[in-house]
């Protein structure tokens, strides 16, 4: 188990010796602090990774370098660009990294001893056919109307990547096409959807890499009953298209397998963005961009392969994680982008990483030993600022936060990106240094007393400070990152989601964990299909517990 290597016992040794150090007093004992705790990267136009305010010390990365040796991470690196098969309980290989590796010298990469590029390659050729065929308006619907709006139907790894996408690149989107996504059994989702839509001008994309999914596929039939009541059964091959790795399903459904979109499985759902299932955001943003986001991609697949832990970017974030997680017992984290347009990048991130990480038996079938992902959550900021900062700053509790900022607007609306940028610069400023008792006093104390009114009476009585002093306190110490992008665009918000793809796997495998399983999502799904019977009045309500069989009556 990890936790009985040497590499732990140095880094249980090291934390509790940083035990009772406050941020502050770190940051007043190092004026280079900034400077030793910052990592930057120019090849990706100049990141910014400021850790400087995390519960650590210079001593800390190494510690955690030593720990990226022991689990020997490039040894696993290695195997996933091997094509082995490392999600060893589905016995398949793990490859989202071959998905933008075109056009880069990157090579063969080989699964089963087959070379899967030419694959990829033909899939983006047939793809960037398709945009170009919507876009000039050169696919018509069965009326012979241009399609002008596109709704993808998917969930999880099939919807929150292209929807996150879709939105990030709102400033690049083409003119004349609206995209839209449906991902929730809830009827709502659906027919809110369409209540504006026209069935002649719109186009489904039916996206699963099963194609068993219920939601998916329950959506699927209603949006193609609506189609079909106006257009009739003939139009379905003029207005539905799928991405799934079971084309029989895909033809079993009715929709033509000319107008289906292959991946593998090789790739997994939460990674697959980078596949066919990219295709609403490529029609979106226009093929070229969705290529300019694979290279954004490709630039962090090179970096993460060979930058030294202690430089390379998804390895830091992954210590970073590591660190809070096990050795401070941080048991949250916030994904804090200043960003309207990365606003489902915690939603998007929930299921990368709580999906892959949320596990606690390792690779040998046996228990990991000590926490692992912790609870992820966030919104962009400065909404939050209004909503849950006051927990942040008071609430008692530690927990990491994430800032995302960019350097540059998307939308540059004079007098917005610099108050966006000192909002988020004061919230991290003001997590770790906190403020004492005798501050809150002191501040008090000078405030100006306010202007007697025009009658020559005070207006409201300044408050006695010894009073108010309390409540103005922050403990501060409490611990966040920095990452500071350009602007955001195609290449970078590639290389953004690939950044936390790699943090992913390195955490997997310090933590000796298979990242690309997902069991426990089963479980629940079982239980549904054998109580679906039970709600439709099909079968006796019986063989379960009172609780669930009380709800079920309640609704009889
Ligand atoms: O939530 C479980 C899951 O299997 C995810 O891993 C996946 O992204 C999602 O369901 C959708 O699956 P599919 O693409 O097969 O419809």
């Amino acid at each position: 188990m990890v936790v009985d290597t040497p590499a732990w016992q140095h880094l249980k040794r090291h934390a509790s010796d940083l035990r009772g150090q406050h941020l502050r007093d770190l940051f007043a004992a190092d004026p280079n602090r900034f400077q030793r705790l910052t990592v930057r990267w120019s090849q990706g136009n100049d990141w910014l990774l400021d850790l400087s305010k995390q519960r650590i010390t210079a001593e800390t990365l190494p510690l955690l370098a030593e720990l990226w040796r022991t689990a020997d991470v490039p040894g696993w690196i290695a195997k996933m660009r091997a094509g082995a098969p490392i999600n060893h309980t589905e016995g398949r290989a793990v490859l989202h990294v071959a998905l933008r590796n075109m056009g880069h010298d990157g090579g063969p990469i080989k699964v089963d001893g087959r070379d899967v590029m030419p694959d990829v390659q033909a899939v983006l050729t047939k793809m960037r056919g398709f945009c170009d065929a919507i876009h000039s308006g050169h696919w018509r619907g069965a009326t012979g109307e241009p399609i002008c709006d596109i709704v993808n139907i998917g969930i999880g790894g099939s919807d929150l990547g292209p929807r996150m996408a879709t939105q990030a690149l709102a400033a690049q989107h083409v003119p004349h096409l609206r995209v839209h996504y449906v991902a929730n059994l809830d009827g709502a989702d659906l027919a809110t959807t369409l209540a504006g839509l026209t069935p002649r001008t719109t186009l489904f994309i039916i996206a699963s890499k099963t194609f068993t999914t219920q939601e998916t596929m329950q959506n699927a039939a209603s949006a193609r009953a609506w189609l079909t009541a106006a257009l009739g059964e003939a139009a379905v091959s003029r207005h539905f298209v799928a991405i799934s790795t079971a084309l029989d399903r895909v033809a079993a459904f009715g929709i033509d397998p000319a107008n289906a979109f292959a991946f593998w499985d090789w790739v997994g759902g939460r990674f697959s963005l980078w596949s066919a299932i990219g295709l609403p955001l490529a029609l979106a943003i226009g093929f070229d961009k969705f290529a300019a986001m694979l290279a954004g991609a490709h630039a962090m697949d090179e970096h993460f392969f060979s930058a030294p832990p202690q430089e390379n970017l998804p390895a830091l974030l992954a210590f970073i994680d590591l660190w809070n997680a096990d050795f401070l017992g941080l048991q949250t984290r916030a994904l804090l982008p200043y960003s309207q347009s990365l606003g489902l990048l915690p939603r998007y991130l929930q299921q990368l990483e709580m999906e892959s990480l949320g596990k606690q038996v390792d690779r040998d079938g046996k228990s990991v030993g000590c926490p692992t992902q912790p609870i992820l959550w966030g919104e962009p900021g400065t909404n939050g600022q209004h909503a849950f900062y006051q927990l942040l700053h008071q609430g008692g509790r530690t927990l990491s936060c994430e800032f995302i900022a960019c350097r540059e607007a998307d939308f540059p609306l004079a007098g917005h990106h610099e108050k966006l940028l000192a909002n988020c610069f004061a919230q991290s400023a003001a997590l770790m240094q906190g403020k004492t008792e005798a501050e809150a006093r002191a501040e008090l104390e000078s405030a100006v007393p306010p202007e007697p009114t025009s009658s020559g009476v005070h207006g409201a009585v300044p408050p006695d400070p010894s009073f108010l002093a309390p409540y103005k306190v922050f403990p501060g110490n409490q611990p966040s990152t920095t990452l500071l992008l350009p602007k955001l665009d195609p290449h970078t918000l590639g290389a953004l989601i690939a950044l936390y793809e790699h943090k992913v796997f390195t955490l997997g495998a310090l933590w000796n964990l298979n990242a690309f399983d997902q069991w426990g999502v089963e479980y629940g799904k079982q239980i549904a299909n054998a109580l679906l019977p039970m709600i439709e009045g099909k079968a006796p309500v019986a063989g379960i517990d009172s609780s669930t069989a009380g709800l079920i009556d309640a609704c009889q």
